[in-house]
């Protein structure tokens, strides 16, 4: 029997009827999407101050509550997207693996590599960077490892690296995505990815599934770098869904809008509102209501004022301002009134965002279940050492571990 479908079911269900609260890009808008529709709720919004408004990107549940009166379905979906944390196993590990290991790092991968069975079966590492997640696992299981990296170098640095520590583990020079990786994926092994973006862990969890692996565990990260335009579910269960994913949607489990220090929100604030008020100037200038995006910015660009960055802006998309006539204090202003809405609607997505990762992981668990899986979902470690926390284990035919509410 299914763990995760109820669950699925019912996220799918509150996510799909509430997709006007958050299935929308609110940098596209110039006034707030609910106007008509929730004025009431765009009132209670206009008032909140800044501090509120960080109280409540801070306090989730308290968000879910105020947002109850026009989104009666808010505390079930913060409800449904409590997840407990997986048993953790002190393993013990030789001095010195840590060495070249920044130190959030080292946390995320000892946090993972606790929350891993130890199955005594051969290793598969995938996308493995450097390979710092398989130095540990070959040290504290005492089993091999082959580690599967893209890049080169990081091939050769997590080589040699290995070769110091005198460690089994033998490096992949390949691309996942290409069929010939396909042979480094067997039966007797437990395959593993730490934040292997988007569709690169959905390859390995398809894989395993095609050719019965043992084990796997990953921890999604990414979820929008996929090669379709829009989300491919999984699950046969996902399938049936009406909810269709574009990549701006599959950005929201990422956008984490922790309370940054003044600084970092002063640098938002004027990045934000420069490009808003440049697409209110190109809106206007074009005669028309379509948001126009605008690539990265150095920010050192942003130093030299706003007319500067419109000028910048408008090269970039070969566009010709007009030498006068243009009231640049005027549309600075404008893009802080639009700085201020955005803010507010994604205040309002904040409540759907750990529901919609939640979604994508379930609907990850339910297609390994229906390949015959016994799967566990839970956290590994905290927020603070990485948000990208969950993990998703499966064993081809046993008992799936029960993560624990903490709180
Ligand atoms: C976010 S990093 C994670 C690295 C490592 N697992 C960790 O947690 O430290 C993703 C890694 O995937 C690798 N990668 C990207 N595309 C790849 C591909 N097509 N095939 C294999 N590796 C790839 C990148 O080079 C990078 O090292």
């Amino acid at each position: 029997m299914s763990v995760f479908s109820p669950l699925f079911r019912r996220l799918d269900e509150l996510l799909t009827n509430n997709g006007e609260f958050w299935q929308f890009m609110p940098f596209a808008a110039n006034q707030l999407v609910w106007q008509s529709n929730h004025p009431e709720l765009c009132h209670w919004l206009q008032s909140l101050t800044d501090e509120a408004i960080a109280e409540f990107i801070d306090d989730g549940e308290a968000l879910a509550e105020a947002l109850a009166v026009w989104i009666p379905d808010a505390p079930e979906l913060y409800q449904l997207a409590q997840l407990g944390s997986l048993p953790l196993q002190e393993k013990e590990l030789p001095r010195g693996l840590d060495v070249g290991i920044p130190g959030r790092k080292w946390q995320q991968i000892t946090a993972f590599n606790g929350a891993l069975p130890s199955l005594q079966l051969p290793w598969l590492e995938w996308c493995a960077g450097k390979g710092h997640l398989g130095r540990v696992l070959a040290a504290s299981h005492q089993t091999s490892v082959t580690s599967l990296e893209w890049q080169q170098t990081l091939c050769e640095d997590g080589e040699a690296a290995a070769r110091q520590l005198k460690l089994p583990i033998t490096f992949v020079h390949g691309d996942a995505f290409d069929p010939a990786s396909e042979q480094h994926i067997c039966s007797h092994q437990h395959a593993v990815a730490l934040h292997a973006c988007g569709d690169l862990h959905v390859s390995l969890l398809q894989r395993v599934a095609a050719k019965q692996g043992q084990a796997v565990s990953i921890s999604p990260c990414c979820y929008h770098l996929i090669r379709a335009k829009a989300y491919q579910p999984l699950s046969q269960l996902a399938r049936q869904s009406d909810m269709v994913l574009s990549k701006h949607d599959l950005r929201l489990p990422l956008q984490e809008t922790v309370t940054a220090g003044q600084r970092v929100r002063r640098q938002r604030f004027v990045e934000v509102s420069f490009r808003l008020g440049f697409d209110s100037l190109q809106r206007h200038l074009h005669g028309s209501d379509e948001y126009m995006p605008v690539p990265n910015v150095q920010k050192a660009l942003l130093n030299d004022g706003f007319a500067a960055f419109c000028r910048w802006a408008a090269e970039k998309k070969n566009m010709i301002l007009p030498d006068d006539g243009i009231d640049y204090g005027y549309w600075q202003h404008q893009g802080e009134l639009r700085f201020a809405l955005v803010e507010r609607m994604e205040l309002v997505r904040q409540l759907f965002r750990r529901p919609l990762e939640m979604w994508l992981v379930y609907d990850r668990a339910c297609f390994m279940e229906e390949a015959g899986y016994q799967v566990s979902v839970g956290t590994f470690c905290d927020k603070p050492v990485t948000p990208r926390n969950i993990l998703i284990h499966a064993e081809y035919g046993s008992e799936s571990r029960v993560p624990v509410i903490t709180d």
